[in-house]
């Protein structure tokens, strides 16, 4: 990699209001509108840290366990905590609060992988994440499991190649 930059340098936060139209028959969030706004904080942070197009490539599991109502304000913070080669992993935290009676939850995390591409589209390398805090370089470390994981799901990488995966079950590598 070219080039190294720190984790906060991609940091972005986008806030947003709950408005009837982004709503369900329940009056909360809908799903849909919530991944959506994810996709561009987080994408917006990978274009920060690569200063390239991105698309976005992964999006993990993310569960609703609980709903966000109308009104609420969601704020949704982004960061970049590893890159690879030309990918990016990039987490989001999203919260909901509601302002008049000055609650505020965490309600989402969710990691998104994002590829930096060239005016063709093709992969094009990114610089390096140095993590300083904490918990960035916790999930620094997690990232390349993350990676191994969803590479395996997606039929990119064989089982057998995700060491770092398979060494937190303590499963004897055989190849
Ligand atoms: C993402 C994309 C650029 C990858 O292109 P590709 O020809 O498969 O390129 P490569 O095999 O060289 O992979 C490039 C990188 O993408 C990563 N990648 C590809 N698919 C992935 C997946 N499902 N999950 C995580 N990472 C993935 C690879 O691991 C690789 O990472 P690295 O360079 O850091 O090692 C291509 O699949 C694409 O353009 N997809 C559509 C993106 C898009 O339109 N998104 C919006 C959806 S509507």
């Amino acid at each position: 990699m070219s080039k190294k930059k720190f984790a906060k340098e991609s940091a972005t936060i986008m806030t947003e209001m709950v408005l009837p139209n982004d709503t369900n028959t329940l009056n909360n969030l809908m799903g849909g509108r919530l991944m959506h706004w994810m996709d561009i904080v987080a994408a917006i942070a990978a274009q920060k840290h690569s200063n390239r197009i991105v698309v976005t490539a992964a999006a993990d599991s993310i569960s609703f366990k609980q709903p966000i109502s109308l009104g609420n304000v969601v704020t949704l913070v982004a960061k970049v905590t590893r890159a690879f080669n030309s990918s990016m992993e990039v987490y989001i935290e999203v919260s909901a609060e509601d302002i008049p009676a000055s609650k505020k939850t965490i309600t989402h995390r969710a990691f998104f992988t994002f590829v930096a591409v060239d005016q063709n589209g093709k992969p094009i390398e990114v610089p390096e994440v140095v993590p300083e805090t904490e918990e960035e370089l916790e999930l620094f470390d997690g990232a390349l499991r993350r990676r191994q994981l969803r590479l395996v799901l997606a039929k990119r990488m064989k089982p057998e190649d995700a060491k770092e995966l398979k060494s937190i079950f303590n499963l004897e590598i055989t190849k």
